[in-house]
C-alpha cells in the first residue's frame, strides 16, 4: 500500500519525507487555500516546490469544468514536472477528460467519488486513480471503509488497473482499515500518519529498557 500526504503544506510534507515511508502527494483547492497561497502563480509554485521535495506522484487539480478548460489546464498542469497527475472531478466533462488524457500519457486522479458506480466510470475512462472520499461518506452515516472495499472487490472482478486511492481520511483507523480493504494508496493528514507510531506500551517498554540498561553500566 502506498502512503500519499494529503496537503499543501511543505513543512508537513518534508516531516513525512523524511520518515522514509512516502510515496506520493495529493492537495486540492481547499488544502491550497488553508496554507494562504494565492494566485495562479504562487499555486504553480507550490506544486513545483512539492515535486522538488517528493519523489513520487503529486496531484494537482483543475479548476475548470468543461472540457476544453480541463484539458488546457490539465496539460499545463503534466508540463510542470513527471511527477504531476491531473486531478479531475467525477463528472460528465471530467470522464471525458480522464479518456483524453489516459490516450495522451498523461496520468490522473479522478476525485470527488462517492460511490462504486463513479468508480466503474473512472477505470473505463482509464484513470490513474480513483479517490472515494471516506470520511466524507463517514460524516454522511455512510461507511467509507465499506466503499473502498466494494470498489477493491468490482476492480479486482475485472482486472482494472486503476489504483484505489482512499481520500478524506481524518485517523489512523481509517488507515488500518483501508489496508485491510485492499486499498491501493492512503492519502492521510501527516497527524494521522504520525498516530500510526503511537502505543503506550512501546512508550512503557522503551522506559523499562533504558533504565534497565542504566543498571548495566
Ligand atoms: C484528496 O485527494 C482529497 O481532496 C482530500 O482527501 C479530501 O479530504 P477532506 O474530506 O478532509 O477535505
Amino acid at each position: 500500500m502506498k502512503f500519499f500526504i494529503d496537503t499543501a503544506n511543505l513543512d508537513h510534507i518534508r516531516e513525512a519525507n523524511d520518515l522514509g515511508i512516502l510515496d506520493g502527494v495529493t492537495t486540492n483547492p481547499s488544502l491550497m487555500a488553508k496554507e494562504g497561497i494565492k494566485g495562479h502563480d504562487n499555486i504553480i509554485q507550490r506544486y513545483v516546490d512539492i515535486c522538488n521535495i517528493v519523489n513520487g506522484d503529486v496531484s494537482a487539480e483543475v479548476i475548470a469544468t468543461d472540457l476544453k478548460g480541463m484539458i488546457k489546464e490539465g496539460e499545463a498542469l503534466a508540463a510542470l514536472h513527471p511527477n504531476i497527475v491531473v486531478k479531475v472531478p467525477m463528472i460528465k466533462e471530467g470522464i471525458k477528460a480522464i479518456r483524453y488524457f489516459t490516450d495522451n500519457g498523461i496520468k490522473t486522479n479522478c476525485t470527488l467519488v462517492f460511490s462504486a458506480g463513479q468508480a466503474i466510470l473512472a477505470a473505463k475512462a482509464g484513470a490513474t486513480y480513483v479517490s472515494p472520499f471516506i470520511g466524507r461518506l463517514d460524516d454522511n452515516s455512510v461507511d467509507g471503509v465499506d466503499l473502498i472495499e466494494q470498489i477493491v472487490h468490482i476492480y479486482r472482478m475485472y482486472d482494472f488497473q486503476t489504483q484505489v486511492l482512499a481520500a478524506s481520511i481524518r485517523h489512523t483507523m481509517h488507515i488500518v482499515k483501508c489496508a485491510e480493504a485492499g486499498a491501493d494508496v492512503v492519502t492521510c493528514p501527516l497527524d494521522a500518519i504520525l498516530g500510526l507510531l503511537n502505543h503506550p506500551l512501546t512508550d512503557i517498554g522503551l522506559a523499562k529498557f533504558l533504565a534497565d540498561y542504566s543498571k548495566t553500566k
